[in-house]
């Protein structure tokens, strides 16, 4: 089949959670890096756990108690306004600064991001970074009350565009994401964050392990289960090379 659709996955791909750390560190001078770390490894922990568990939570909860959960760990507190704020930077990410022309390069597919942030959290990040605009659909995992890489999050694709998943390209940068959506039956396109080559680099060359790169090394590798990438970018400009790749396999 060919490919009809490019879907995004949102929260590492589109968008760089390591952005809120400029609210991070605002908040809580000389833990900012820390706290965007720990933040965002038990967000993600959350979304299995409870989806593991048969307790789902929306995303936004999940984020909230991630964040309380990290605050808890340095023996930090912030009143509830405070707090309120530092949840926002979820709904303020940054786009990666190859997220607009890669999209703008795509015109002629139809393009979409499938997130487990809740309709809110996704309506508001593509609002307020004017992604909006290069978007069919924003469609979220909440309707399937279970988050990614469960196979029933990857299902509204089909329900909301009427895709089928070999008519889907998927991007992701997550390993967890790249290896369900794969296993769903996507063709997946991982972006690339951080080399292999460059994460050996970095631990072989620090003292002292810091937060960040036990991020990079636990969270933005390929995962070690199966079910791996049909192609690697580095920048999601190369997405139109991969497409031509695909309609070429495909002729
Ligand atoms: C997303 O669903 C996995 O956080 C990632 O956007």
């Amino acid at each position: 089949m060919a490919i009809k659709a490019l879907v995004f996955d949102a929260y590492g791909t589109l968008y760089d959670v390591q952005t809120v750390s400029a609210v991070t560190d605002k908040a809580f001078p000389g833990y900012g890096d820390y706290i965007t770390q720990v933040w965002r490894m038990k967000q993600l922990e959350y979304t299995w756990l409870r989806t593991m568990m048969g307790d789902y939570q929306d995303f936004w909860t999940i984020t909230r108690d991630a964040l309380a959960y990290t605050l808890k760990t340095i023996g930090l507190e912030a009143d509830q306004k405070h707090f309120d704020q530092i949840a926002e930077a979820y709904n303020n990410l940054e786009p990666y600064p190859d997220a607009k022309e890669a999209l703008t390069a795509l015109k002629g597919y139809r393009l979409a991001i499938l997130s487990n942030g809740n309709p809110g959290m996704l309506n508001a990040l593509t609002r307020n970074s004017g992604l909006d605009k290069y978007l069919e659909a924003c469609i979220s995992v909440d309707s399937m009350k279970a988050f990614k890489p469960d196979p029933r999050a990857y299902e509204p694709v089909h329900k909301q565009m009427g895709l089928a998943p070999d008519e889907v390209l998927f991007v992701s940068s997550n390993g967890f994401d790249v290896s369900g959506a794969k296993r769903f039956g996507f063709r997946v396109a991982r972006i690339e964050r951080v080399t292999p080559v460059a994460l050996n680099e970095e631990i072989r060359s620090s003292t002292v392990i810091g937060p960040k790169t036990m991020f990079k090394a636990t969270r933005m590798q390929i995962e070690g289960i199966g079910h791996g990438p049909d192609f690697v970018v580095s920048s999601l400009r190369q997405l139109p090379e991969v497409l031509a790749t695909l309609t070429k396999s495909a002729a």
